[in-house]
């Protein structure tokens, strides 16, 4: 996560615009008619084509008619003529089988494997939010559900010539629900913060040491594990290192071997 990330991350959370954020959100709600869910992830290479794909799979095998699509998508392959391959498309397509065409899957397609403002800085063809929203009117006005993907991680500049345009931007005018793509398996658990449409997060944590991240991810994990067990019991009001001397030795040291194995999880993932 960079500077400008946490910069545009703290808008939301300090609420600015959030009048006029709602508004937008019931004018787009108004105007489309399909259903859909926003799929975005931690990161990029998180699995959310897969996601998408299992999701319209399902769908499609229910009877359902659904539709794909990503505003804008890098790191793709050309055709003999040329022309570019929307690779997330042909896979979301090849493994969900959903007949859409693949030209109504993404307005904005580009060769370099970099988030679309650089791509787009490489290869010209910024991303216009009015395209954007054609297109996903598009899809909305001829399908019944919509599933969409977003670029990289959840904090991804999207356009920075002249018109600055993060993927939060697209997720709020398409008046999305989110759902968000995590690797548990890269760090052994996962933290999640409640988002609203408007709102941005819950709260604002940003952490630019990788130790303290991992000591107050340890913290609410031990928390769940140690003092939810014993809420609304005299032992509630022990501190935790007081609650911790009364759990038996087993589990004592079951814990302590569980701090040592996400310890070494986070060492891996930070290699
Ligand atoms: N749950 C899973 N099981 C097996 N393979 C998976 C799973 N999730 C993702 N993959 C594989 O991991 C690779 C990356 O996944 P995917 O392309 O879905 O990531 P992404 O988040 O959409 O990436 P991008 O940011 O490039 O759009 C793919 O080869 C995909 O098949
Ligand atoms: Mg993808």
């Amino acid at each position: 996560m960079n500077e400008k990330g946490y910069e545009k991350q703290g808008q939301v959370l300090n609420g600015k615009n959030n009048t006029e954020k709602s508004q937008k959100i019931d004018q787009e709600k108004s105007r489309k008619s399909a259903k859909g869910v926003f799929i975005t992830g931690t990161g990029t290479d998180m699995g959310k084509t897969y996601v998408a794909g299992l999701i319209l799979k399902k769908l499609h095998q229910s009877g359902i008619s659904s539709a794909y699509y990503k505003a804008a998508m890098s790191g793709n392959e050309r055709r003999d003529d040329g022309s570019l391959i929307p690779g997330d498309a042909v896979m979301v397509k090849e493994m969900s089988g959903i007949p859409q065409p693949l030209e109504e899957m993404c307005p904005y397609i580009y060769e370099n494997a970099v988030s679309p403002h650089l791509a787009s800085q490489m290869e010209g063809n910024p991303v216009a939010m009015e395209q954007v929203k054609k297109g996903f009117e598009t899809v909305c006005a001829g399908y019944s559900y919509v599933t969409m993907e977003g670029s990289g991680g959840i904090l991804c500049p999207i356009c920075c010539e002249g018109n600055e345009l993060w993927l939060e931007d697209i997720i709020i005018a398409c008046g999305l629900g989110c759902v968000v793509v995590a690797d548990a398996g890269r760090f052994g658990f996962v933290r999640l913060q409640w988002f609203s449409e408007g709102e941005g997060f819950d709260s604002a944590m940003a952490f630019s040491d990788s130790g303290e991240l991992f000591e107050e991810l340890w913290r609410i994990w031990y928390e769940h594990e140690v003092l939810t067990p014993v809420l609304g019991t005299p032992l509630a009001e022990l501190d935790y290192d007081e609650i911790f001397q009364t759990l038996s030795k087993d589990r004592q040291e079951e814990i302590t071997e569980k701090k040592k194995y996400f310890f070494a999880r986070c060492k891996d993932a930070f290699r």
